[in-house]
């Protein structure tokens, strides 16, 4: 018996456009038993027709305009590639969801902007909006909070989301190298965004962990909610005191149910050395659910690069061929819950302290009255410096690090801005927050 053929458009033609285009050529015929349909690149756009690519465009229509792809006949699925939350990515998704076609799409930053709305478009139009690749590249972390977990009611989701920043930190930490010597590294392995300041101020980080909130908790996405830190302030200092107490530094990204709200927040993180997640090096990318039922699960794999983020891609374009629609974040948009913000002032943790001190007798007192006035409990204060070089002019600033017992956001600032009010050390403190795994 003859199969259905579905006639597949894909809209950007970049890195992991091409390697979708070339696998589902290439594995044509295993795909079409799997969907229970052939698959067919019938359409591509981007930007240059010109550029040499790994696939025969000539087998394809080729388009300028991806909105037009969307709206070509014999196109019955669109796959977005372009990226980007507004302008001609939106257009070419509203475009083909308008048109009653499927949407297939790894943009984290439309979904975090207008996924609820695109998918009470989709749901409207009775088609799928998925989105597997949007997520942590090659890691299936959509399908399970939407489908596997849908029995558990999820506490805490924290991830290592971004690849080119885990694998800046993985080899600043394991080579010795600067923060520009890695960025350039993960530039040249095609991991970061084309502007990486996404990647390493960590915004990239907070879309995708705004769209695993939504799934968690059933709430709005809620992206403006999301507390942002970068890991362009993390020196080899920090990363080598990391070391010595027991942690590695990690970009993570929190979302937590707490009881004043939802907590969201991307930021430089001590983890335990031990934890599992402290073994996830270079572009790897990591999700861990607390969930009820199946308590702690940890997913690991690639987050970047062509063929990985290719194989979520893929998953997707077979579960739409197969005709699956399930509702693109697990419930009917128009039953997503209000986001309720938890304030971060009220974030309670463990926090790490590089401080710069002037080497003059009571400023470590002063420091720690600042603590004690927060009431903030120390676990520990270590003095680096003096003993290790010695002659050393007395009046150089020597680095301190303290370790906070569980306090909160609200305390901390306030201890660190009195501390730099009083004038003991030079140059801002250094804050980093301890997360418990
Ligand atoms: N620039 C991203 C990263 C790739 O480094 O993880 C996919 O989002």
């Amino acid at each position: 018996m003859a199969r259905k053929e579905i006639g597949i458009g894909i809209a950007g033609i970049g890195t992991v456009g091409a390697a979708v285009a070339r696998l589902l050529m290439s594995n044509r015929e295993r795909l079409a038993e799997s969907a229970g349909a052939s698959l067919a690149v019938r359409a591509v756009s981007g930007r240059d027709q010109s550029l040499p690519r790994s696939f025969d465009t000539s087998l394809v229509r080729w388009f300028d305009d991806p909105v037009a792809l969307a709206n070509a006949p014999g196109v019955d699925m669109v796959v977005e590639l372009i990226g980007g939350a507004e302008g001609v990515a939106h257009d070419t998704v509203r475009a083909a969801l308008n048109a009653k076609k499927p949407v297939v799409t790894a943009n984290k930053a439309l979904i975090a902007a207008h996924g609820l709305e695109l998918a009470a478009l989709a749901e409207q139009s009775n088609v799928s909006l998925a989105f597997e690749a949007a997520v942590a590249g090659g890691v299936p972390i959509i399908k399970t909070l939407r489908e596997g977990l849908v029995g558990n009611h999820p506490r805490r989701v924290v991830g290592i989301l971004n690849g080119t920043c885990n694998y800046i930190l993985t080899r600043m930490e394991s080579d010795g190298l600067s923060f520009g010597e890695c960025l350039a590294a993960a530039q040249a392995l095609g991991y970061a965004e084309a502007d990486p300041g996404f990647d390493i101020d960590g915004h990239d980080s907070a879309h995708k962990l705004a769209i695993l909130a939504s799934l968690a908790f059933g709430t709005r996405i809620a992206p403006e909610a999301v507390y942002v830190e970068g890991i362009r302030s993390i020196t080899s200092a920090d990363i080598k005191a990391a070391a010595d107490l027991g942690y590695r530094i990690k970009l993570l990204g929190v979302a937590r149910r707490t009881d004043s709200g939802i907590e969201q927040r991307v930021h430089p993180t001590m983890v335990p050395a031990k934890a599992a997640i402290a073994q996830v090096d270079g572009v790897l990318n990591a999700v861990s659910i607390d969930g009820d039922l199946v308590r702690t699960l940890l997913l690991v794999g690639p987050g970047a690069g062509g063929e990985a983020t290719a194989s979520a891609v893929l998953a997707d374009i077979v579960d739409v061929a197969r005709g699956i629609i399930t509702p693109p974040f697990g419930r009917p948009a128009k039953l997503m819950r209000p986001y309720e913000q938890a304030e971060m002032r009220a974030h309670e943790g463990g926090y790490y302290v590089r401080l710069a001190v002037n080497d003059r007798p009571g400023a470590f007192a002063a420091i720690a009255t600042r603590m004690a006035e927060a009431r903030i409990s120390l676990e520990s204060i270590v003095q680096r410096g003096r003993a290790g070089r010695e002659g050393a002019p007395i009046d150089e600033p020597q680095p301190v690090i303290l370790i906070t017992y569980e306090t909160t956001e609200a305390a901390i600032r306030q201890a660190l801005e009195a501390i730099e009010r009083d004038g003991h050390i030079v140059g801002p403190p250094q804050m980093i927050r301890i997360e418990k795994l």
